[in-house]
């Protein structure tokens, strides 16, 4: 099999509508999109990306109203933050209906839902009388998609249809908040600032970093890995540990020279956060096919989106 990239939302209607899987379009990242529902169509998500069972998927829907059927209840912070950020880049965990397999919770009592904002997925959603079951694009482990070339250059021989959306907008995945004994904590730091929720509802916890234990939602510690070793730091530092190496270089907005450097990606010269995360896993990706035996790659200032990313380069580097 050899996936066709197009914009044909009908064919995408009628594979999904047959348990087959179809890579969809998000404002975040693209989507392994499969009928949330079918038993089928999601075990074939976990499948085609290698991804272990106990770690859970995000439903998407159409729009908010129709999240009853899905959830028992929403709590009145869950509700003002939709009213702010619904449709877009935030993902609720809340206490699951029975119509909601547990394979697609891994057995847990609550399932992720979002509501993305993309036309096409919208679109798509709205054709569609089941919610979409779709966990980022990628192997598990690898970088996230942004782009339907990175889709097709890895799940390509997996799925049949890539609905093309062009590039995505965030390039980040989605926030996910959840509220455990009724405090909003955030699970996974994403494409809506921390800053930004805290405006609506006030503090909220996060919840750090942890190592391997599973059942911590999007936690799983090396993620959104490049092949080559990532190091994480001051880079004129790095560069003069590693100077007889090939060296990648991921900055935030400065350029710097060095006889080493054989690839160089600057992601914002404007040093903009939001611009900086629109092309990081893009530029990671081009980094990691590069002829280099490192990628040398700084931290974002801690704020806004910058956390978000922090969070990723963590997960991703090897220590120096
Ligand atoms: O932006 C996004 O969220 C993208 C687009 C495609 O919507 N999706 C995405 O899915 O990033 P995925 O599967 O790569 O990451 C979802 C994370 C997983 O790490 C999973 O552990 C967590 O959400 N998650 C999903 N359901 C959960 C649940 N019931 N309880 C705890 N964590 C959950
Ligand atoms: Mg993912």
């Amino acid at each position: 099999m050899s996936a066709i990239i197009g914009k044909d939302i009908e064919l995408a209607r009628k594979l999904l509508e047959n348990n087959r899987l179809v890579a969809i379009p998000t404002e975040t990242v693209y989507g392994l999109g499969g009928n949330a529902l079918s038993l089928k169509a999601v075990s074939a998500i976990f499948e085609a990306k290698n991804r272990p069972t106990f770690d859970p998927l995000i439903i998407h829907l159409s729009n908010w109203e129709s999240i009853k059927q899905y959830v028992k209840n929403v709590p009145e912070t869950a509700q003002q933050l939709a009213q702010q950020f619904v449709p877009g880049p935030l993902t609720f965990l809340l206490e699951k209906k029975s119509i909601v397999p547990d394979l697609v919770t891994a057995g847990s009592s609550l399932v992720a839902v979002r509501i993305p904002q993309h036309p096409l997925a919208q679109q798509l959603l709205q054709s569609l009388d089941f919610p979409l079951a779709a966990p980022s694009a990628n192997p598990f482990g690898y970088i996230s998609p942004t782009k339907p070339e990175h889709v097709f250059q890895q799940l390509g021989n997996k799925i049949p249809y890539i609905l093309d959306g062009g590039f995505c907008q965030i390039g980040l995945e989605s926030t996910i908040i959840g509220f455990p004994n009724g405090e909003a904590t955030i699970f996974r730091k994403g494409g809506i600032a921390v800053e930004d929720i805290e405006q609506v509802i006030g503090k909220v916890k996060v919840k750090t970093l942890s190592t391997s234990n599973p059942s911590a939602p999007g936690m799983l510690k090396s993620h959104y890995a490049p092949r080559k070793p990532l190091l994480v730091g001051s880079i004129p530092y790095l560069l003069a540990e590693k100077k007889e190496s090939r060296i990648g270089i991921l900055s935030f907005h400065q350029e710097y020279t060095h006889s080493s450097i054989h690839h160089q990606i600057t992601l914002s010269p404007q040093q903009s956060l939001v611009e900086a995360a629109r092309h990081f896993f893009d530029a990671l990706r081009q980094l990691d096919t590069q002829k280099v035996d490192y990628i040398l790659a700084e931290w974002f200032p801690e704020e806004g989106l910058g956390r978000a990313l922090n969070d990723k380069l963590k997960r991703a580097s090897v220590q120096p």
